[in-house]
């Protein structure tokens, strides 16, 4: 397995260009199932995830082409296979999103649950019962999902909890559903709008998205189209943290302020300056960040995937702050490997209450998840000395070219490639 190594202590300068957001382009490329044609995807990130959800569909029939470095071209018009297996599910959860656009165009799909996570148990209860409200039979049988509808007919559904998957899931089914469907408490992430405006693009007729409001009149067929992925806002996040974190000053050309404002409000609380363009934010930062309290939220508060990366800069704070984890059940693995680099932090249930300490120190840890692994290398940035990350696999599932990125803004890092 390969290892991260970073020799900390050095300011972060310059600019580094934002990445396609992985979160948006997983169920874009997905949504390529729900037409025969061509659909062209630009500002796709080269990532693991991004591999394995065209693993998923080639097996199932899709053909695709990289047209270019960050462009690929997929056509769902052979598609013969109706399966999401195991193995692929339970290593990309987001896989379980070919469950809405297989069963809208084929009457039927059959995916893998995905089971628990190292972040949380993470059940997929509402994208089973929403479908069942659109018309589906669905049994669970030997970790299988199976679901089986003629034709999807619209429904008034109102989720418990605005769940990112359960929402993309069921607009993409509902976009091919015979009437119209009304998706209550939806989720409100930028990524569910860009799937809208995939959707609209391919002839679908969605409104609402990005309200808690969703309005899908469904249509009998959709056709190919072109689509640009929105930029990556936790990619943008964690390079404006590594700047602040760093004592530095970093441009992130083609982040979205719109995307961000309850992080850079945080991030401002900090006392990090912070400087919104047309073309990107920029972080700059030369004291001791001040303490804060925040609580994750769905869109549009703070952001769970970017909690773990705002804890590594408060552990350099100057006071005592609270982080309240509200999404996640498990998710401040991270609390107890910065610990190892020394800081101060008590984990209380879901908050942990973390006390500025005046620098770190470079040690070996290990990564659990891709941000938590992310937030030991921010502050190993930041540490002095010397500071290995191990499983860096959890990175390369979720930020593009890291170690060529940052080292383009100053740092020293590299790869240790396993001997294997
Ligand atoms: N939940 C249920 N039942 C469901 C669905 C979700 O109880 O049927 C619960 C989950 O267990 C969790 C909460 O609702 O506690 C939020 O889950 P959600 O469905 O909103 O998240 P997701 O779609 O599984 C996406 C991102 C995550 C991000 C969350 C929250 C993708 C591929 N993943 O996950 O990204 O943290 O939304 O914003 O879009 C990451 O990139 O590191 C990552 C984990």
């Amino acid at each position: 397995m390969d290892k991260i190594v970073v020799w900390g202590g050095v300011p972060l300068r310059g600019e580094v260009t934002v990445s396609g957001s992985k979160n948006a382009a997983l169920p874009l490329l997905f949504a390529s199932l729900l037409t025969a044609d061509e659909c062209r995807l630009g500002r796709v990130p080269q990532l693991a995830d991004i591999r394995t959800a065209l693993r998923l569909l080639r097996d199932l029939g899709v053909q695709y082409d990289w047209l270019s470095d960050t462009e690929v071209a997929l056509k769902a018009d052979a598609v013969h296979h109706l399966e999401a297996p195991y193995d692929l599910v339970k290593t990309m959860r987001a896989s379980f999103l070919v469950l809405g656009p297989l069963l809208a165009r084929f009457g039927r799909a059959r995916v893998s649950t995905p089971g628990g996570c190292a972040i949380g148990a993470r059940p997929v209860n509402l994208h089973l019962d929403g479908l069942q409200q659109l018309g589906a039979s669905v049994r669970v049988q030997q970790g299988y999902v199976e679901a089986e509808a003629k034709r999807l007919h619209g429904a008034h559904i109102s989720l418990e909890f605005p769940s990112v998957g359960a929402t993309e899931n069921l607009m993409m089914a509902a976009a091919l559903a015979e009437g119209t469907t009304v998706l209550n408490n939806a989720a409100r992430e930028p990524e569910i709008a860009d799937l809208a405006l995939l959707l609209n693009d391919m002839g679908a007729q969605v409104s609402g998205a990005g309200s808690s409001t969703v309005i899908i009149e469904g249509v009998p067929t959709l056709h190919g189209t072109e689509h640009t992925v929105i930029p990556d806002r936790v990619e943008a996040g964690t390079f404006l943290i590594a700047g602040a974190m760093t004592s530095g000053d970093v441009f992130v050309r083609g982040s979205r302020g719109d995307h961000l404002q309850a992080f850079l409000a945080k991030l401002r609380e900090a006392g990090v300056n912070v400087e919104e363009t047309a073309d990107g934010i920029r972080a700059h930062y030369s004291q001791r960040p001040t303490s804060v309290t925040l609580s994750t939220e769905p869109y549009p508060g703070f952001p769970t995937d970017l909690q773990a990366q705002m804890m590594a800069l408060l552990t350099l704070s100057d006071g005592q702050s609270m982080l309240t984890e509200t999404i996640f059940e498990n998710r401040f693995l991270h609390a107890q490997e910065l610990a190892r680099l020394g800081a101060d932090i008590r984990v209380h249930g879901n908050t942990a209450e973390v006390r500025g300490v005046a620098f770190l120190s470079g040690a070996p840890v290990m990564a659990t998840d891709l941000r938590a692994s992310v937030s030991l290398i921010l502050a190993g940035l930041a540490a002095q000395g010397v500071t290995e990350v191990s499983r860096v696999y959890h990175l390369d599932r979720g930020y593009e070219r890291l170690e060529e990125k940052l080292s383009q803004l100053g740092a020293n890092i590299g790869r240790v490639k396993s001997e294997k």
